[in-house]
Formats: structure tokens, sequence, C-alpha cells
């Protein structure tokens, strides 16, 4: 905990401008600064020396667990050799040119090049771009509105802070912004109707979602951007149903879809891709987080080969593209991507994350599934949520003001264990790196019951 005695304390209070952070309270020492040294596995170590199983995998980026001399070796080895060169005017490095190699051969058919970028939020903004830049090439300039999903996360900046469909990343900040609109969240234990089954909420969504198309006139509508699985939203997979249904009510209106798979891409739910996993057939695929696992910052957008052909048409008509970043395609970045997709194959962590996610959730599920605070227990490969209300029966949600999922979060990091109070609802999320073992998904089960069981019996 704080120690105002400790220097580095000091500097961080004073200094330090975190993200997603109460500013107030950390400036003023009543919140903890943890300085976290070391890392293996699945592990954390902080520099008090207080271990913490990271059943987050950091930010779900983690993926291939900490401390793989692999990736660190890669990134040492490009870095003696050729540190940066731009991607700009067709120049390139050997890692990025192969990284892109990699990340289409894995993608789902039909998608055609890459464009590298550093973090998600910025892989968006330039989904945002291509899709308004495409529509104008196509000569309809008014097709120019993006719809998202509440409780959809896809960045904080100004675009892609508007699509992020989560009050707290608008307050005060004048977002969203024109123009993205949002539509029903696919959430199916939050479905406005008990009464419906899953099929019929994911026809719901889908209505829902026709009807804004045609409210706002379908040739003002050019795209709509999802995660395959809600992921800050609450860890929500799709109902039954879901993604078809939404297809067929974009192809009706000839709108484009934008998959988030920063979350879900590299095999987050078992598959390579969200996308494959569900059916989707996007036109941009967004990928970050487990594209390097997270050792260097690197995003992408993926665009599909019938989008690539407009871009092409616009550059013969305009010139070159005038979209880029200093560090598109950063040589160190891509080469712990290489050397991170490498990894996933050869120790064939998918696998691990279909094997070692089902028990997990069957083990999260048994202990906590009939809990009278507990209103479900969901995932899918190595992604898990448990979501807590105050009475299961008639789906009463807490008070937010009570604070129950970070509480619950809070009592579990006492017991050694890092999972995620999700920003709304009372919602513990959990996304550990893929090579947690059965022994530490066992684990992480008992001392998430344990923990729920100290917050509830103080209610
Ligand atoms: C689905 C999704 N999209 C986009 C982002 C934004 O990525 P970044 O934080 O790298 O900007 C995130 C981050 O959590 C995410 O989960």
């Amino acid at each position: 905990m704080l120690d105002p005695s400790n220097e580095l304390t000091a500097y961080d209070r004073d200094h330090v401008f975190h993200p997603s952070t109460h500013m107030g309270m950390h400036a003023r020492g009543e919140t903890p600064t943890r300085v976290i040294t070391g890392a293996k596995g699945c592990t954390i170590v902080d520099r008090n020396g207080r271990e913490s199983l990271d059943a987050f995998a950091g930010l779900y980026c983690v993926n291939v667990g900490y401390g793989r001399p692999e990736i660190a070796e890669a990134i040492a080895e490009q870095a003696k050799a050729l540190p940066y060169y731009h991607a700009y005017v067709g120049h390139g490095s050997e890692p990025s040119i192969r990284l892109a190699k990699m990340i289409i051969d894995r993608a789902p058919a039909g998608m055609s090049r890459v464009y590298f970028g550093l973090s998600g939020s910025d892989a968006n903004e330039t989904n945002i771009k291509l899709v308004w830049y495409a529509n104008n090439i196509l000569g309809r300039p008014e097709k120019k509105k993006i719809i998202s999903r509440w409780r959809g996360y896809h960045g904080s900046g100004v675009m892609t802070g508007s699509l992020t469909g989560l009050k707290l990343f608008h307050n005060a900040f004048d977002l969203p912004r024109a123009p993205i609109l949002h539509t029903e969240a696919p959430y199916n234990f939050r479905r406005p109707d008990r009464s419906m089954s899953e099929e019929q909420f994911s026809q719901f969504c889908a209505d829902r979602l026709e009807e804004m198309i045609l409210a706002e006139g379908p040739e003002t509508v050019a795209a709509l951007i999802g995660e395959p699985v809600l992921g800050t939203g609450g860890i929500v997979p799709p109902p039954a149903g879901y993604w078809e249904k939404v297809q067929a009510v974009l192809a009706r209106y000839d709108v484009m879809l934008i998959a988030d798979e920063v979350v879900t891409g590299f095999g987050r739910l078992g598959t390579m891709f969200g996308s494959g996993h569900y059916g989707m057939r996007p036109d941009l695929i967004t990928i970050a987080k487990g594209l390097t696992s997270a050792y260097a910052p690197l995003s992408g957008t993926i665009v599909s080969e019938t989008l690539w052909n407009v871009l092409v048409q616009g550059s013969d008509e305009l010139g070159p593209i005038g979209h880029g970043w200093t560090y598109s395609a950063h040589p160190l970045c891509a080469a712990a991507g290489v050397a991170n997709l490498n990894l996933i194959d050869e120790l064939d962590l998918l696998a691990n994350v279909r094997e070692v996610g089902a028990h997990f959730r069957s083990g999260l599920e048994a202990a906590l599934g009939n809990h009278r605070h507990v209103g479900e227990v969901r995932g899918e490969g190595l992604l898990a949520a448990v979501e807590f209300v105050a009475d299961r029966d008639d789906r009463r949600f807490f008070d937010p003001a009570a604070k129950i999922g970070p509480r619950i979060s809070a009592a579990l990091l006492e017991r050694g264990v890092i999972a995620r109070a999700m920003p709304e609802g009372d919602i513990l999320g959990f996304a550990p790196p893929f090579c947690l073992t059965r022994e530490e998904a066992d684990m992480i089960v008992a001392k998430t019951a344990d923990a729920v069981d100290a917050v509830a019996a103080e209610l």
C-alpha cells in the first residue's frame, strides 16, 4: 500500500497523469501506487515483492504470458539491425512485411491488406477515415454515419471515444460527436423483456438497428462497428443468431461492417479471429493487443479485397492517400508481432485457450452459478465474466454507489488474483494469458468464490 516515505511513489503522485484513474484521489495519496517490476507466465510481481496472478493479462493483452525470451530477443535483434525506418511511399522493413503476410494468412477469407498503427484507438480512427474516403470515391458523399452499440468499446480518441458506448468515456468530453449513433447492446442478460428467448432478443436487436437505419436514411449510413464479443462493456458473448441477423440488415442497406477484434483477434476465443468464430464477414477488422501480446505497441486495420479496390481507385483519381503515422509498421513492434504469432503456433496456445478456458468457465459456474448475488456467469474461450445482482430472482441490480464490483475485485486482489471490475455494472471480468494452467484456473475460481462470499457477508 501507499508508503509516503517512498520516493518513487511521491514522484508518481506528483508527476504522472495516469489513464483511467481518479486524479484527485491519486494525487492526494488516497489510492495506492503499485509499481510492477517483473513478471513470468501469468504472475506479476511488484517492487515490494508481492506477487499476483494476473487473470486479466494486463488489459487483456499479454496473451502469450509474461517473460517470453523469444519476443524480447526478436525486439533486441531488430533494434540492433534497424531500430526504425518509416513505411511511407512504399518503404518497409523485413518484419513488417512478413507480419502483414502472417496476418492475412490467419485472417478470414476475403481480407487483403494491413495498415499498421500503434493502438486500438488509432486503428479505429483509420477505419472511420477509410469508410468515409471509400464512400467519397464511390460517389456517395452523404453516406457517412457510423453506428456503434451501447456498451461497445472502441477507444478513447475523439471519434473512437464517440464510438465507445459507455457514458464514462463521454462525460464532460462533449462526446459522442456526430456522425456517430448508438444502437441496442446485444446483452441478453439485460434484455428489456425477459420473456424473450435469445433468438428473439437477437431479432429485437436487428430490428432496432434496421429502424435506426431507416429513420436516418440508408443513404446516410456508412458502417456498423462492433466487437464480436462485447469486451469492456461487460464481456458479453452475442446472443444466438445475433451476427447473422445483423448482417442481413447491413446487406439490405449496403452498410459496411467493421469488426473490432482488438480483444478477440489472435486467439482469445480459442479461434484465430472472432469474425470466423461467429460467421462475421467484415469489410474491416481492427487488431491490436494480441498481435504482439503487448510486448510492443502495434495495431492494424485489415482491409477486405473489395474495399482495397476502392482505395486503389481513390489513389488513381486523387494521388497518394493522405493518411499515415510516423510509427506505422514500426520495425521493433513488427519483430515482436512475428515472434508472438510464431509462439502462438509453436506452443499451440489456441488449444490451451479452448481446453483451459472451458475448464475455467465451468469451474466459475459450479462455484458461483447458484450464488444468491450472482445473476450470470458467461464467457467464451479465455474470456469470462461474473455479473452480480442484489436479487437474482427479479434481476435487481445493486445501486452503483455501493461499488460491489470494485469491492469484489479489491477483495480478490487481497487474495493474490487480479480480475477487472468492468466499468458499467457490477461485473468481474477475467481474461488470463493463454498459457494459464488448470491448476491456476482452479486457484482463480477458489479465490473468487472466497472474495465474493467475503463481500456478500458485509451486505
Ligand atoms: C475492442 C477494443 N477496441 C479498441 C480498444 C482501444 O485500444 P487502445 O487502448 O490500444 O487504444 C480497446 C481497448 O481496450 C478494445 O478493447
